[in-house]
């Protein structure tokens, strides 16, 4: 039966190691034109006793291989799919895949954060245009035309005269007063973006700020330092010292600026805080009397205490940033690692 024996395809069929190997082994022994199909095929050209006996062998032989090659098929196809359940084997302790939902900036939670903690103290909302006028963001505040106060706050001016970008959230001051139409008490807080020409590490030229104003009877330095006392605890903690300084504003009399000890140094003294240990958080006083008259109140009747805060200030230091200009960047790099941040909605 040519070079090999039937017994040695048997053999060679059970050491295959592919079907392709096994459907070639058939072709070539079993199939239509195989050599045992062929032989097969010769039979009738031999003498009758000769033809049963070949017959007979021939078919053990087709019978032989054939069973062969199913138990070997059967046992390769068996190992492939062990390995292919072993390559999909799905590792049910490794971590899920975070889906990609946006979240709010980081200066927003901070902003929603002193709004909560004001409106829980009794404040409400109240907002202003961020294009103003003159008489709103300076005049009305008691900073005449040409006033060298006005260089406190170098300003954007717009084409259309009499209109600048406001230069800090003061000017709903006035517009809140107008509209309480001389009700009492007024309290409000004016969050929003207000522009100076500034820029450098810890200025940009549009910013954050939270404007308050209380018009009350008999309002005095004592409900403004209590008040924000209570603030500044509520936002950055119990434990935060806080101090006043007199200052000058020309829409307050007397001023004062609040500080609060340095997160950096915790009051000892560093480079942030110039080796003072304190950090200025806010401009506040009492409403000058002009700026009452001018929102339709009368200071012999009643007065007030206004402060205004940097929003970004606030995240800075909540957050440890040293560049402010980082907040404002839209680096996703950046903004996401801000995604776990507790506590803040
Ligand atoms: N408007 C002042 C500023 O931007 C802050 C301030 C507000 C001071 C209210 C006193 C009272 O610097």
């Amino acid at each position: 039966m040519d070079e090999l024996s039937w017994q040695e395809v048997v053999a060679a069929i059970s050491q295959a190691s592919t079907l392709a190997e096994l459907k070639d082994w058939r072709t070539r022994w079993v199939g239509k034109h195989g050599r045992i199909t062929e032989l097969m095929k010769g039979l009738s050209d031999l003498p009758p006793e000769e033809r049963r006996r070949r017959g007979q062998e021939l078919n053990q032989a087709r019978e032989a291989i054939l069973a062969a090659l199913t138990q070997r098929e059967q046992v390769l196809t068996d190992r492939a799919e062990e390995r292919a359940l072993e390559a999909e084997r799905w590792d049910l302790t490794l971590p899920g895949r975070e889906p990609d939902t946006g979240m709010l900036h980081p200066l927003t939670r901070v902003r929603r954060r002193i709004e909560d903690v004001l409106l829980r103290l009794g404040f409400s909302l109240a907002y202003g245009p961020q294009v103003e006028s003159e008489w709103y963001n300076f005049e009305a505040l008691n900073i005449p035309p040409n006033h060298p106060a006005r260089e406190m706050q170098d300003s954007f001016f717009v084409d259309i005269p009499g209109l600048v970008l406001r230069t800090h959230t003061s000017p709903v001051q006035i517009r809140a007063m107008e509209q309480h139409q001389g009700r009492l008490p007024v309290k409000i807080i004016a969050p929003g973006l207000t522009y100076r020409r500034d820029d450098d590490a810890t200025h940009v030229p549009m910013f954050q700020q939270v404007e308050g104003l209380v018009v009350d009877h008999g309002i005095s330095v004592a409900d403004l330092m209590g008040t924000l006392t209570v603030m500044v605890q509520e936002l950055l903690g119990g434990s935060v010292r806080t101090r006043f300084r007199s200052s000058y504003f020309p829409f307050t009399e007397p001023s004062l600026e609040m500080d609060v000890t340095c997160a950096v140094c915790q009051g000892q003294g560093c480079r942030v805080c110039k080796e003072t240990g304190w950090v200025e958080i806010l401009g506040s006083g009492l409403v000058h009397p002009t700026v009452l008259r001018n929102g339709g109140y009368d200071p012999d009747q009643v007065s007030g205490f206004a402060f205004g805060m940097g929003i970004e200030r606030i995240a800075m230091r909540l957050y440890g940033l040293d560049d402010l200009r980082l907040l404002y960047q839209n680096d996703l790099r950046f903004l996401r690692g801000f995604r776990h941040q507790g506590g803040l909605r």
